[in-house]
């Protein structure tokens, strides 16, 4: 067994997993697919995937992280010694993730520059072609967005350096009650706005009509995405995770406060949106376009500016949920590195991050600068991000349950379920059925379907 230092209290572990899962998934991304594809029938076929599939992979991860207490690559090792070849799949997880962090921190970046720029009045009095305008120009310059990426990145490599206890699990247990608060205090407002009955409509009114066979694939997707597997990063965090937790019940946890945080966002969201009569379908740019005009909308002709306080406070919270998931991106890569010298943690967190930082500066520039370069029809930073969202997450998690689902010995995967029987598991057997059969045969149908729409387009 490893002895690297894992959270000291469930709490911790659940504060820490839930960091890593609540992110720009769940504020950025989920409310402009969830518009995308039609609302309420998106977000039901979303709530099956999440507890049916996107839970069980956490399991997985969690059981292949505690029971070996090893970064992916060793872990695959130590799991089954006469498979080598597994490694390469948790080496896989390793190259996912400094992909997905370099692509995470432009957009974090950017989230870091609206909160400057909200604060100081930037946006406000702007209307949507002004908005619009601004966020072009911003995004394709060369200077700002990179600063706010090295900005962004100190802050999580401070907290990396600090180590697992004193950092990671120390700032999660403070940021992750405070972005509760700045959601909640978000919803209220929206809920309240007159109007704001038709965002709810909109949300929660199941109409199967408008959900695709495409928005149903995007659905599975970002469950994965959303509850960070499919990487190795819950094989890391499942390795921190203290021996009598109930991998069971903190995985409920999980995944229910990262669902119900993705339904808030969308409460912060679509209610205010409709009731500035704003369209829902804003895709990516729904965060960065379209919500300053709704907290424009908000501010007096005089007296204090509450919408930009709002606004504030909404990027505000989207720093936060973005920072701890990047956290759990670079923790996942300095603990592979540093596995057997834990003592250069800090050397190899400075190495790793210098490593992201360029290939992110490379994909921020790629909007402007460099935008000549592009690759069949997209630019380097799309190209990025479709593989990110389309092939990396279902081949990565379909990799992981085949492992433990059909290489893995059950006898380990049975003790580490039940804390070696002191607790019952009488759900063992739907569990293995899910991961064997029903998870695979969806990613598969997924990657293949992403491939072909790939190929078409
Ligand atoms: N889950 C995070 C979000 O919703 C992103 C994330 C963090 C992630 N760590 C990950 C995604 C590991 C995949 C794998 O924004």
């Amino acid at each position: 067994m490893s002895d690297h230092k894992g959270f000291t209290s469930s709490f911790g572990a659940i504060a820490a997993a839930v960091g890593s899962a609540v992110g720009l998934g769940n504020i950025w991304r989920f409310p402009y697919i969830c518009g995308q594809y039609g609302g309420g029938a998106f977000l039901l076929v979303y709530l099956c995937f999440v507890f049916g599939i996107g839970m069980m992979l956490m399991i997985t991860e969690f059981v292949i992280g505690r029971h070996t207490g090893k970064t992916p690559v060793k872990a695959y090792e130590a799991m089954s010694p006469k498979h080598r070849g597994w490694r390469y799949a948790g080496l896989l997880g390793m190259v996912a993730c400094f992909l997905i962090l370099s692509l995470y921190l432009v957009i974090s970046g950017w989230t870091a520059n609206y909160v400057f720029d909200s604060a100081r009045g930037a946006l406000t009095g702007l209307d949507g072609d002004a908005l619009e305008r601004y966020f072009n120009v911003f995004s394709r310059s060369a200077v700002r967005p990179v600063l706010f990426i090295a900005v962004f990145l100190l802050l999580v490599a401070l907290v990396i350096m600090g180590g697992v206890q004193k950092g990671i699990e120390r700032v999660s247990k403070i940021l992750m009650p405070v972005l509760v608060v700045l959601l909640l205090i978000l919803c209220v407002r929206s809920a309240t706005l007159p109007g704001a009955a038709k965002g709810f409509e909109y949300l929660f009114s199941v109409d199967f009509s408008k959900l695709t066979s495409e928005g149903v694939l995007a659905a599975l997707g970002q469950s994965l995405f959303s509850l960070s597997v499919g990487m190795g990063t819950m094989i890391v965090y499942g390795s921190y995770i203290p021996k009598d937790d109930n991998l069971l019940r903190t995985s409920v946890w999980i995944t229910v406060c990262d669902t119900l945080i993705a339904v808030l966002a969308g409460v912060a969201i679509f209610p205010a949106v409709f009731a500035n009569g704003l369209s829902p379908d804003g895709g990516p740019g729904l965060v960065f376009k379209v919500l300053p005009v709704v907290f424009n909308s908000m501010n007096p002709a005089e007296g204090v500016p509450v919408g930009t306080v709002f606004a504030v406070v909404f990027f505000v919270l989207l720093v936060i949920a973005a920072l701890t998931s990047a956290i759990s991106l670079l923790e996942t890569l300095v603990a592979w590195r540093s596995e057997e010298k834990p003592h250069h943690r800090v050397r190899y967190t400075v190495i790793l991050s210098l490593g992201v930082f360029v290939l992110a500066t490379v994909l921020s520039l790629s909007n402007g600068v460099l935008d000549g370069k592009i690759v069949g029809k997209f630019n380097l930073f799309d190209l990025a991000d479709h593989i990110n969202s389309v092939y990396l997450p279902p081949i990565g998690a379909l990799l992981t349950v085949v492992f433990l689902g059909w290489v893995a010995n059950k006898n380990d995967i049975k003790d580490e379920l039940s804390n070696h029987g002191s607790i019952a598991i009488p759900w063992y057997g739907i569990f293995i059925f899910i991961i064997r059969y029903v998870a695979p045969v969806a990613l598969l149908m997924v990657l293949v379907t992403g491939i072909i729409s790939g190929i078409e387009n």
